[in-house]
């Protein structure tokens, strides 16, 4: 069998293109442009990078965004200043402050002063707590994992009633994937670093969503036959062949799990692209809620 390949760049299109549309209509018709804020702190390339595609996805969709940078050495009472001006601002829409931030900063008490309507990255408690509890609903999702259902929904991958495991429990993809995953009725098993016999517990999964940032790891014996694979894992490996001398793989290893999966995401092309697609759609829907 030879799994069914998830094109992530073609979903995330797709996305765009509807988020676009929207935009201008909504400029059409005399509305706020939504509009992005970025809170950058320091200078790790990695975040920068990750900001200028946040904003340049903003230009191309015909959004506003605007770039709050501060220095590495800024304090705690510098940043909630900043984060509060943001909260303050009628013109910004949604605010999204890069993690990590550095360890001097208290990253909880930052998130937790976002308004949640502006919190694009769903990372403010109010939002997880509200994802986390039956009946209640978040304003926003976080993208990543709003990336991955969304890849699996529109693959047709039923997801109700199905047994969906996690790996990885981080605050910004395994924890948030697994309550989506609830919340739409599948069984979740969330695995971790202590789980024990980790690759019997991935052949229950008819859902497997690795995000443990460990290159490859998951072999193609591990996958359930016919089971649905989202890789979220982005780890670069030695290659010679590159002229980088680099590349880029996944959690799990493609080429043995796409021989015995139903459905598979690949790295780069599956889960990456669906991040800024998500973030585009909920600065969207923070302009809508905040200006209707
Ligand atoms: N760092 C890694 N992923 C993310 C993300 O989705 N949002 C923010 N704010 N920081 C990140």
């Amino acid at each position: 069998m030879t799994a069914q390949i998830i094109d992530g760049k073609a979903i995330a299109q797709k996305v765009r293109q509807e988020v676009a549309a929207r935009v201008s209509e909504r400029i059409a018709a005399g509305k706020s442009q939504p509009t992005l804020a970025t809170v950058l702190v320091g200078d790790r390339p990695d975040s920068a990078a990750y900001v200028a595609s946040k904003q340049k996805a903003c230009a191309e969709l015909g959004m506003g965004s605007v770039h709050c940078p501060l220095p590495a050495d800024a304090t705690q009472e510098e940043v909630e200043a900043r984060v509060r001006e943001l909260n303050a601002d009628p013109k910004i829409h949604g605010i999204l402050v890069q993690l990590p931030m550095p360890a001097h900063i208290d990253e909880e008490r930052v998130l937790q002063l976002i308004n949640i309507e502006k919190d694009v990255d769903g990372f403010s408690p109010l939002n997880i707590g509200r994802l986390a509890q039956k009946g209640r609903k978040p304003l926003f999702v976080p993208c990543t994992p709003y990336g991955c259902i969304y890849l699996l929904e529109e693959s047709g991958v039923k997801i109700e009633g199905a047994n969906a495991v996690v790996l990885g429990r981080s605050n910004i993809v395994g924890m948030p994937a697994a309550l989506l995953l609830i919340s739409r009725n599948a069984t979740v098993t969330v695995c971790h670093s202590r789980t024990r016999d980790l690759p019997s517990v991935v052949r229950q999964a008819d859902i497997l969503i690795a995000a443990i940032g460990r290159a490859e790891m998951v072999r193609g014996d591990w996958i359930k036959p016919g089971a649905a694979v989202i890789d979220v894992g982005i780890n670069a490996i030695p290659d010679a062949t590159k002229k980088s001398g680099r590349r880029l793989v996944g959690d799990v290893n493609f080429e043995e799990a796409k021989e015995v999966a139903g459905y598979i995401t690949p790295v780069p092309g599956g889960v990456g692209p669906m991040t800024i697609a998500m973030l585009m759609k909920n600065t969207l829907h923070a302009a809508e809620i905040q200006d209707p």
